[in-house]
Order: structure tokens, then sequence, then C-alpha cells
């Protein structure tokens, strides 16, 4: 139930509504948002971080929990594991069950390679799934791929490595028309005109969305295809570590049922990790409005393989989390309700910024809004939020755009009795995406021979910093051309003698440098019971 307080608030916000309507708000200079994101945004707080002392990034900072699994214990340290009669046999194998992962086998399979795909959960648990706002492509008239890259390399701080944002913004209309054939229900209009916006730091209107469930309708397709095509799923079974030959190539990994407990050995030529990203992790004590899978297992994977990290210390907090009510605190509300006009609005009922700058300046802002200025809502626990400001969008683009552009947001926020056409909603940042990963070249591959890495697992794509709808987009490009590579290259691959030695090499290393750790990783899924679960 929304508090006196509340009710107060939103008096405020609806007395204040009308001048808003139509108001020009001045974007930030590059100097008020630099000093900005050093007071405010999460990744400039140092006690968030931990050195890593070990591996290819050693004396590097990344976030304390990461850092704690990186230096944690492999699970198959004390096992008794037999590499010399494999349970699977493979040319591609694909880790990870999401959109990056199901590309990446799709186009695999494509390129004539025996693929298998295995995932913790089932194909489709993934933030795939769950992403809402749309899909970027310069496919307009108006836009062009440089435009593109120049606004998505602005928002990644400049940081993006060049060779990868030129391919993510090159492929990008190529793989919208891959989407649309394969039956992605993209919004058009009558005459079959792609519907596209804007998001925050894009200077085109180039997103391309399916409603306000982008993801999940991208998904539903990807996961037809893979089955269709009869490719090998291996459902609620995980990767635990990477298997190497005598020559230190990648050359499969090792499985465990996360029912049974059972081990599998998966032999393969090439191996892409799409493993998702990192929000159940809850850095710095964020929720997140990740999927119960996002908990860095590819990271782990790959940096005890030996492979190197790109700015594993940026995380994307996502502006607009829900902070009321608390049955959903943390999920996602999606940037589309700014760019069709929500304006953020404080305590007081004052829009304090403009709401379609890039993620980390807006969630900065907002979090210098609910602390330092002392203008944020209180909603329970202790926490803030401020307004966004719903109903606006009704009064700019007629009655019932919330109900054709955002029906999803409507139905989750209706669940609790909160009409978001009729009053503003509580929103507070949330941990939405891990802007860094491990570090690839242009062909998708690691340093490590053999071993690619597609998606939110990737580092270097989006710079410090990802716009919306860019993810949604790597994890198709860089998926298919993952899938594409490993089958390609798979073709002259003989592998040798399976191994686990870079695991008791990463063991040794951690005990020379006097790191001990009660930690097992990679971790698989959260705990939410406070050390009381029994972990397979
Ligand atoms: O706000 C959103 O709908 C999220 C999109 C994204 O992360 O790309």
């Amino acid at each position: 139930m929304l508090t006196e307080e509340m009710l107060a608030s939103i008096k405020k916000v609806e007395a204040t509504r009308n001048e808003r309507i139509g108001a020009d708000l001045r974007k930030m200079t590059a100097e008020e948002k630099e000093a900005l994101l050093k007071e405010y945004h999460p990744d400039y707080k140092d006690t968030g971080f931990e050195t890593l002392k070990v591996g290819p990034n050693k004396g590097e900072k990344v976030p304390t929990e990461l850092c704690h699994l990186l230096h944690g214990k492999s699970r198959v340290a004390d096992m008794d594991i037999d590499l010399s009669n494999p349970d699977y046999d493979v040319d591609v194998l694909v880790i990870g069950g999401g959109g990056a992962g199901s590309s990446a086998a799709i186009e695999a399979d494509n390129g004539g390679a025996k693929t298998m795909l295995v995932t913790k959960l089932r194909i489709g648990d993934a933030n795939t799934m769950m992403a809402e706002g749309g899909i970027q492509a310069a496919d307009k008239e108006n836009d062009s791929p440089a435009t593109h890259y120049l606004d998505a390399l602005g928002g990644g701080h400049f940081c993006n490595k060049p060779e990868l944002l030129k391919k993510l913004v090159s492929d990008a209309p190529g793989a919208i028309k891959w989407l649309n054939e394969l039956g992605v229900m993209f919004d058009k209009e009558e005459d079959g005109t792609m519907v596209t916006t804007h998001g925050g730091g894009t200077s085109r209107k180039r997103m391309h969305a399916c409603k306000d469930y982008s993801g999940a309708e991208i998904m539903r397709v990807l996961r037809d295809e893979v089955w269709n095509r009869g490719i090998p799923v291996v459902d609620y079974t995980a990767a635990i570590e990477l298997i190497k030959d005598d020559e230190g190539k990648v050359a499969g990994a090792v499985l465990q049922n996360m029912e049974t407990g059972e081990i599998l050995i998966a032999k393969a030529k090439t191996v892409v990790i799409a493993t998702g990203g990192a929000g159940r992790l809850h850095y710095q004590g964020f929720p997140t409005s990740n999927h119960y899978g996002a908990t860095a297992d590819g990271l782990i994977l790959g940096y005890r393989a030996g492979a190197e990290l790109l700015y594993a210390d940026t995380i994307q907090y996502h502006p607009t989390g829900v902070a009321y009510p608390s049955q959903i605190f943390g999920a996602l509300v999606t940037e589309k309700v700014r760019s069709l006009g929500a304006l953020l609005v404080n305590v007081d009922g004052v829009a304090f910024m403009n709401p379609l700058e890039t993620r980390d300046v807006t969630a900065s802002s907002i979090i210098r809004e609910c602390s330092t200025n002392g203008k944020g809502v209180p909603t329970f626990g202790g926490g803030y939020g401020v307004w966004l400001d719903t109903p606006m969008i009704e009064m700019l683009h007629g009655e019932g755009t919330i109900e054709k552009r955002i029906p999803a947001m409507l139905r989750m926020y209706l669940e609790y009795g909160i009409d978001m056409r009729k009053t503003p909603i509580l929103v507070y940042p949330t941990l939405h995406y891990q802007n860094g990963g491990l570090k690839i070249s242009a062909d998708g591959m690691t340093d490590i021979e053999n071993l690619y890495v597609a998606g939110e697992a990737v580092g270097g794509i989006h710079g410090r910093n990802r716009l919306m709808g860019n993810s949604l987009l790597d994890i198709i490009v860089f998926g298919r051309n993952a899938g594409k590579n490993a089958s390609a290259k798979a073709k002259s691959v003989k592998v040798g003698k399976l191994t686990l030695s870079h695991v008791a090499d990463f063991e040794k290393e951690l005990a020379d440098a006097g790191v001990e750790s009660d930690c097992v990783s990679p971790k698989l899924l959260p705990s939410y019971t406070h050390g009381r679960e029994k972990q397979i």
C-alpha cells in the first residue's frame, strides 16, 4: 500500500505534470557528467572492489564478489575425474542457452559442425528472455552504422574495442533481417515499416522492439530454431570446468547434472562460452533485473583456463529498477518508458534531469537525488526511489499508448494494484549488465586457442557503459559470429590428450600467492538462504 508520504508526493507530481509536458530538459555537459559519475556511480566506490592476486589480470580490481569467485576453489578440485572415455564427442560445444548460445548453435549447425548446447537451467532461461526495450540497428534512411558507432562509442566512454564495435554496428541491419525472417514479430506500421524509437544516448530512432517483451519474442524464435534443427540440448547441466588438451588448447568441458550431481565429460574441437551476466552476484548489495542463473560462471571458467578479462570492473546499473512494490523490487522498468516521454521526478514533483542521458549518468543522477539532495521518496526498509511519471505517456501520445506499447509493464504493475496510466511509479537503479567480460578478437576467439565467447560474457564491445538495445544486438551478432567461426575452425582441429592440468596449475598459483578461500566456483546458482543451503 502506498504510504501517506508517497500519496502526498504524488499530489505534487500531479500538480506539476501539465507544465512538464513538452519541457525541454537540458542534457549535462561532459564535465558535469564526469563529476557526477565519480561522486555517485557504484563503479567508483572503492569498497565494492578487490584486487586480483592471480591470473592474466593479476593486479587489477574487480567487484569483490567476482574476485572471491575468481580466487575460489574449483568444483573439480577434490574429484577423481576420468577424461579417457568422454560421454559426448562433438565439434562445437556451446555453453549457455540464452540468445547468444542459441545463435551460436544455429550458425555452428549451419556450418555443418556436430553441435551440442548445454545449459545449467533450460534453454531460454536467460537474460535474453527478460530483455524488454528492444534491439538497435541503423537500418533507416536518416541513419547509418557510422552514426550508431559514434553513439555507442560516446556511451562507452571511448573505451569500446574498435574492431568489435565496428562489427556490432555493421552487422546490425543484417541481424534484424535474420530475426525477421526467422519469425520474430517486430512492431511494424501498417505498411510494414519497422517502428523505431530512441534510447538513452542515441542520436537516431533505431530501437526495434516487440512491444516491451522484445527479448522473450526473440528467444522464442531462436529456441524454436534450435529445436527444429534437432541440435542436441542438454538441459539442467552446468559446465563446471573447461578441459584442455596436452597442447594447451581448449578441448571440451566437465559437466555436472544440476539435479543428480552426475559428472559428464564433453570432448569438443571448439567451445563457445555464452553463459551471460553476473546480476545474481548482487554487487554492492544492489537488487537485480537478471534471471536466476546470472552468476558469471563463464568468466570463472575462462579465467582459470588463462583467458584475459577486459573491463571487469565496470557494471551497468539500470536507472529504473522497481523501487516499490517490494514484491518486484529490482525488476526492470524498461527504458522504453522514458523514450515514450515519462520524466524522472523527485519527491517535490520536480523533473531533475533529461531522462535520456546514458544509463550510467541517469543512474548516478537518481542516486544523487535520493542521497545528497535529499529529494528521494522513502519506500520500505530505509530505501528511496524517484517517480517515473508514466501518465505523461498517455498525455503525450494519446490514451491507450501504454497498453499498446508497453503492455507487459502495465500488467506487471496492475498485479499489485498500481495503474501506471493514472499514477506514477517509483524507481531506483538495479544491477542490470556486466559491461566487461572475457577479451575476444573480432572472430570471437579468446587468446586461448579454440575457446570462443559470445554475449554478455564478452568484454570490450560496449566499452565502459552499454547503450540500451545494444545487448540484444550483440548476442545475435557475436553469437552468430562465434558459431560460424567455431564451426569453421573445428574442421582443422585435432584434439590431443585431454587434461585438467590447468586447474591444478591455477590452484598452485593461488597457493603461491597466499590466497586461502572457502569459496567454491563457479557459483552456478545464487543463494538466498544465508548459508543454510546444501550445494551440489
Ligand atoms: O530498458 C530496457 O528495456 C533494457 C534494455 C537493454 O538493456 O538493452
